[in-house]
């Protein structure tokens, strides 16, 4: 695979994988298996090392979605992270074989893992200062969290004081969920009072938690198990398990199925011992989790991307069941896609009814024959929309689905892109573009929505409803709604279940967002291709939107010119996505909208990133024997502190960290007169001895 088809595919998953981390972090609605989910990244993954540069400012860089805006934010002291993925047992083997390659151990070395149980629920850090419970904060993207304090206040499980035992400061992190049994209840109750039942137990503790009015979360039956920690400048112990012994000791919930082994085997009978006990267990769980027990050689392991190098996630396989196929539906997105959805005979798969799944595309469809009336195999694996795996009988008459060729909102042309080489993209397209009222909704949708412009009380269905009634038809009639409505006989007060005070809300959202940071801004034009990450990119290269657009004019007037090399040269910008820009910017209609925005909204340049480190930027190169860490683990410290490591010196190197027996490379680094250290000033340099 080439660099640019590479590139082209990583911007497509990252895409993709963006859309799902909203949709399962932000509004707990995920659309697709946590199985697929998964598939999405270990693919980038796969891109990203083959082609490292990828990774720069990749979704792999990140965990979940930033916050919802409804509590306040709370940056993390220590981020909070996620954890790389097994699935089949030969991984665990191979989890074992990384790390003591890393940490430069004999393959035959033996290493203490912990294995417990994965909890089906949400990761909370709580914060305990001179023992006692200040702060609960949600892990939002990693970096910025919600507040929850006065939630997690409510929940009997977790002390609000710590023993005298317990440091002065510590950032204890673990899993709130909601029990099978209390889930059962809650649905219940919900149904007696004519309320939506909630999908899974981890949905159920995620909307308890995520309430405004504590007196709704301290109804509602919340635990938790504390199996992490962040900021604690003084541990209990200098082990995994030591450290949660002691979590344990002073008061806190932990798991009692987390055991300690020295093997492969010894890991995996523990996983396949939890697989056969999952479904007696009263709470829910995906897998086993396995964690380097010595906290030193965590600490020497450090991290790659979003996800610690001393721990992994062994998942369990997803559950199926087989139903009947009553329809496919396409629906039409921002961009024009037709995803086909599975309509079906409604059956309950682990425990949760199912009544949609996802076909994902047309070639999906034909690769699996999948036809209306067919009897299929559905597989969910967590608690996301679940997928069709497979036929399992034919169903009489049933006869090959056709994709449509059309778009069922505006009756245009659908077609395939071509990808090159006569390959066509997996999706279809609508290509009506601005004419279609999907796509046109979809776009003001994603326009209103929490990680573009973030108006509160301008939800999708408020978004659809104020489109069907010609109240907007682009974003910036948004900013134009008071007035209009100041003016108008059909005042939004009078509308169904709204009043004075939720119009005056709604109106007060809308005026806060007259400023916006230059990133939202672009990502909410919902240029295709262009996720949070490029548009921040974007942002950061042309620091306003009245320059961006000059340049993509000057970009778009000739296929060569300075403008268009500029957009191409940026670091995270591919050529698929500087294409997709400059399509944006050629279109009359979209400056048209770009300008009547600019007329209303302020975006606000973005402040330049500020990082400490001795290295950051500069072209590093190790050589000869290094004693106090492997090759990798200098390569990754290096990377982490914000440097580039190369391969071999060049005259563009700033700094050779020469080992003993270095040769070839050492007579190099005086030809170009580039700096040579050894492996202690490197130490001494970087501030870490
Ligand atoms: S350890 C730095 N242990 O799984 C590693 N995570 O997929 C911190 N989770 O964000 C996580 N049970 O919300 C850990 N026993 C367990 C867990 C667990 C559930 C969740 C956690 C984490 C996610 C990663």
């Amino acid at each position: 695979m080439s660099r640019k088809e590479a590139a082209e595919e990583h911007a497509r998953l990252a895409a993709e994988i963006a859309a799902h981390d909203i949709a399962y972090h932000q509004e707990d609605a995920p659309k697709i298996s946590d199985a697929d989910y998964d598939k999405l990244r270990l693919r980038l993954l796969e891109l990203e090392k083959q082609y490292p540069t990828l990774a720069k400012n990749s979704v792999s860089q990140k965990v979940g979605a930033a916050p919802s805006g409804k509590f306040a934010k709370v940056k993390h002291a220590v981020p909070m992270l996620s954890l790389a993925n097994a699935f089949a047992d030969e991984e665990v083997g191979e989890f074992l074989a990384r790390m003591k390659r890393f940490l430069g151990m004999a393959e035959s070395a033996e290493l203490a893992v912990t294995a417990e149980p994965k909890i089906d629920g949400l990761s909370m850090s709580l914060r305990y200062e001179h023992r006692k419970l200040v702060q609960a904060a949600t892990r939002g993207d990693g970096a910025e969290g919600e507040n929850v304090t006065a939630n997690i206040l409510t929940i009997k499980d977790i002390p609000h004081t710590l023993p005298a035992s317990a440091p002065e400061l510590i950032e204890v992190r673990g899993e709130v969920y909601m029990s099978n049994a209390d889930f059962r209840a809650l649905n219940e109750r919900l149904a007696a009072e004519g309320e939506k039942p909630l999908a899974n137990p981890r949905n159920g503790a995620a909307g308890s938690l995520r309430q405004q009015d504590v007196s709704v979360t301290a109804s509602r039956p919340l635990k938790f198990f504390a199996y992490a920690w962040g900021e604690a400048p003084h541990l209990p112990a200098d082990t995994q398990w030591g450290v949660v012994q002691a979590f344990k000791a002073w008061g806190l919930p932990v798991n009692p199925l987390m055991v300690l082994c020295k093997s492969d085997e010894e890991l995996l009978a523990h996983y396949h011992k939890i697989e056969a006990m999952r479904a007696e267990l009263p709470y829910d769980i995906d897998g086993v989790v396995y964690k380097l027990n010595d906290l030193a050689l965590q600490q020497r392991l450090g991290f790659v991307s979003r996800s610690p190098r001393w721990a992994i996630a062994h998942k369990f396989s997803a559950e199926q069941a087989t139903t009947v196929l009553e329809a496919i539906d396409i629906q039409v997105g921002r961009t024009g896609a037709l995803t086909p959805v599975a309509r079906l005979k409604p059956v309950t798969v682990g425990g949760v009814v199912v009544s949609n799944a996802t076909l994902h595309n047309e070639d999906e469809i034909a690769r699996k024959d999948v036809r209306v009336g067919d009897t299929v195999i559905i597989q969910r694996a967590g608690d996301v929309i679940p997928q069709i795996v497979g036929v399992a009988h034919r169903g009489e008459g049933a006869v090959p689905y056709q994709f449509p060729h059309v778009c069922p909102a505006c009756g245009s042309h659908a077609e395939r892109e071509d990808r090159g080489g006569g390959k066509a993209d997996a999706v279809r397209r609508c290509a009506g573009g601005l004419i279609c009222p999907a796509q046109r909704v979809e776009r003001l949708k994603h326009f209103a929505s929490r990680n573009a412009f973030d108006i509160e009380g301008l939800g999708d269905k408020i978004v659809h409803e104020f489109y069907e009634e010609g109240l907007i038809a682009a974003p910036q009639d948004i900013f134009t709604l008071q007035a209009r409505d100041a003016r108008s006989t059909k005042k939004l007060a009078t509308r169904e279940g709204w009043g004075e005070s939720s119009v005056a809300n709604l109106f007060a959202a809308i005026e806060a967002r007259r400023e916006i940071a230059l990133d939202r801004f672009i990502f909410a034009l919902g240029i295709r291709h262009i996720g949070e990450t490029t548009a921040r990119v974007l942002a950061r290269h042309y620091h306003s939107a009245e320059h961006l657009r000059d340049q993509m004019k000057l970009a778009a007037a000739t296929p060569e010119n300075d403008a268009r090399h500029e957009l191409g040269a940026i670091d995270g910008i591919g050529d698929i996505v500087a294409e997709a820009v400059i399509e944006f910017f050629d279109e009359p209609h979209n400056l048209e909208i770009y300008d009547a925005l600019l007329a209303q909204v302020r975006p606000q340049a973005l402040e330049a990133v500020a990082t400490s480190s001795p290295v950051v930027g500069k072209t590093v190169v190790f050589t000869g024997a290094l004693e106090r860490m492997t090759r990798e683990e200098a390569k990754a410290m290096a990377e982490r502190l914000g440097a580039k490591v190369a391969g071999s010196v060049s005259k563009k190197t700033d700094l050779l960290v020469a080992g003993p027996g270095a040769g070839s490379k050492l007579k190099d680094a005086e030809k170009h007169g580039v700096k040579v250290i050894d492996e202690a000033g490197w130490f001494e340099l970087v501030g870490q001895q």
